[in-house]
């Protein structure tokens, strides 16, 4: 069974060292948050693995790793600077700021209703009800103050002022110099560094359609209000392929890595049956989207959100960083030669006519990947000696720690010295992270690896070493044989040193 609610994840990752508050001893910075030591063990191997899917086991792949800040005529031309924004309103009272739609959502339900009666809308269609607040900038201010919404921080009625849009993008200057000529932005997605790679790209591999690019990087949001944990952040990280095809096979295309996505969630412990799939309405879709499927993941607490978008994106990207800004309708510009200098064009495979290819993009947010994953992982069990233990059952290619060796005698040389042999063996496997651990108390050890599920203990103890200990004679059956613990099952087999990393390694490879 998945995590009950949020606040048991929060409280696991902070801890047993997944995640801080970022800036924490300064009182924090709302909106980032930092990875600890398992956190970024566990990030890693989520982002290893989609690497490994979506790049090595495909041979129509490519992968990159663009800049974050951008040429702000990218994000002009890609249609962010004009439209990437959020709704946005203020209370008068409590000088708070709030994301119109996530107000309103907040509400009582007889509140919303009379928002809607105000303004001429029904509750049944709510993205229709954002769209006329923020259509209606005076009506919609007038209804949120007589409908009696409250704030959600004071929890009084407001005093609302006119909703207005919040561009989301982290603006920043380059160089020494702050003239309008120096601006960039922060990436808001990390697709815009692939479209302004596809030639490159194309000419470094020649490759012909179809093919995709993928990368994973970090992305910045200047989120109204970040919440719910690492579920909305400021700075997040995206795993993003854009796949480019022959425009007519789009839809084929579309809905082959749909089910690719599918596949690649339920291999990492998130079922399909946990996750709903909103083919996102024509009022809703991104500027940029023809259609887009969302994956919806249960998340504790807050229910039914988006884990990630599959999104048909036509030719709008490619399109629009081909076109001059006077095609595009942009005002002047603020450099004199702001236009691409790029034809983002490529052969159409049968014709050889230089086509636009149409893209598909698989786009999921890392941080909401790591959540989905703890929550499916989160178990909570009541062991048959009637103790409760919390156990995470990731995925052991998941894992942040993949073993534990434990001595159980931490002044015992003998001993100890064939637990760190141990450990040095197993860690040149190379399967990731194998922990030597001498914290002394064996108990407390299996607990903490339960809970940050490391999925075998290895305990060399004094038969190990052909010792006697603890009032009897050492076996000689056990002499140069050490226990396995399994973290699922709790069953405790001896195996003999000489055959361990072949038995590890048959049980933590990759093999999905
Ligand atoms: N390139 C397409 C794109 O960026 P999106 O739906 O805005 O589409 C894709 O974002 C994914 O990125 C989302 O499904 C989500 O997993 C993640 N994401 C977006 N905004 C986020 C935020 N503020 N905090 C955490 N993850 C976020």
């Amino acid at each position: 069974m998945p995590a009950q609610n949020m606040e048991e994840l929060v409280s696991l990752c902070k801890r047993r060292g997944f995640i801080f508050q970022g800036s924490e001893i300064y009182g924090g910075l709302q909106g980032f948050y930092d990875y600890g030591p398992l956190g970024v063990e566990l990030k890693n191997n989520i982002k290893a693995a989609w690497w490994r899917a979506n790049v090595y086991e495909r041979d129509d792949m490519e992968g990159l790793d663009a800049s974050i800040i951008m040429h702000r005529d990218v994000l002009r031309h890609s249609g962010h600077e004009a439209t990437f924004s959020d709704p946005m309103v203020d209370n008068k009272k409590s000088k708070k700021r709030y994301r119109l739609d996530h107000l309103v959502k907040e509400q009582k339900t007889d509140v919303q209703a009379k928002v809607a009666e105000a303004m001429g809308q029904s509750l049944d269609n709510f993205p229709a009800l954002v769209q006329s607040l923020v259509q209606n900038p005076a009506l919609a201010s007038a209804a949120l103050i007589a409908s009696g919404v409250r704030d959600s921080f004071s929890g009084e009625v407001g005093d609302w002022t006119e909703p207005k849009p919040f561009n989301m993008m982290f603006k920043t200057t380059i160089g020494p110099t702050a003239d309008e000529d120096s601006y960039g932005y922060l990436r808001p997605e990390t697709a815009q560094g692939i479209f302004v790679n596809f030639k490159n790209v194309v000419d470094a591999t020649s490759r012909r359609l179809p093919f995709g690019i993928a990368q994973i990087g970090k992305a910045f949001r200047n989120e109204i209000t970040p919440r719910n944990f690492i579920f909305r952040v400021r700075e997040l990280e995206q795993m993003e392929i854009e796949f480019f095809c022959v425009p007519g096979t789009d839809e084929d295309w579309h809905a082959h890595w749909l089910e690719k996505r599918l596949a690649w969630w339920e291999a990492q412990g998130v079922p399909r049956s946990r996750i709903e799939i909103l083919d996102v309405p024509p009022e809703d879709l991104a500027h940029y989207s023809k259609r887009t499927y969302d994956l919806m993941y249960d998340y504790p607490t807050l229910g039914f959100e988006e884990i990630e978008g599959v999104a048909n994106r036509s030719d709008y990207d490619l399109g629009s960083h081909t076109k001059s800004q006077s095609e595009l309708g942009l005002v002047a510009s603020v450099s004199e030669n702001s236009d691409s200098i790029a034809k983002l064009t490529i052969p159409h495979p049968e014709t050889n006519k230089p086509v636009v290819p149409f893209i598909i993009e698989p786009s999921a947010g890392v941080d909401r990947a790591l959540l989905a994953v703890m929550s499916e992982a989160f178990t909570r069990e009541t062991l048959a000696n009637g103790s409760e233990r919390i156990v995470l059952r990731l995925r052991p290619h998941l894992a942040p720690i993949k073993v534990a060796v434990i001595p159980l005698a931490r002044n015992r040389e003998e001993i100890t010295s064939v637990a760190k042999a141990i450990k040095a063996e197993l860690q040149a496997l190379g399967l990731g992270r194998v922990l030597y651990e001498d914290s002394g108390n064996i108990g407390k050890a299996y607990r903490r690896h339960d809970e940050v599920g490391t999925p075998f203990c290895v305990t060399a103890d004094f038969d190990t070493v052909g010792l006697g200990g603890e009032g009897k004679e050492s076996d000689p059956a056990l002499l140069n044989t050490v226990t396995v613990r399994d973290r699922d099952t709790l069953q405790q087999v001896r195996v003999p040193i000489s055959e361990l990393s072949a038995w590890i390694r048959s049980r933590l490879v990759y093999s999905v």
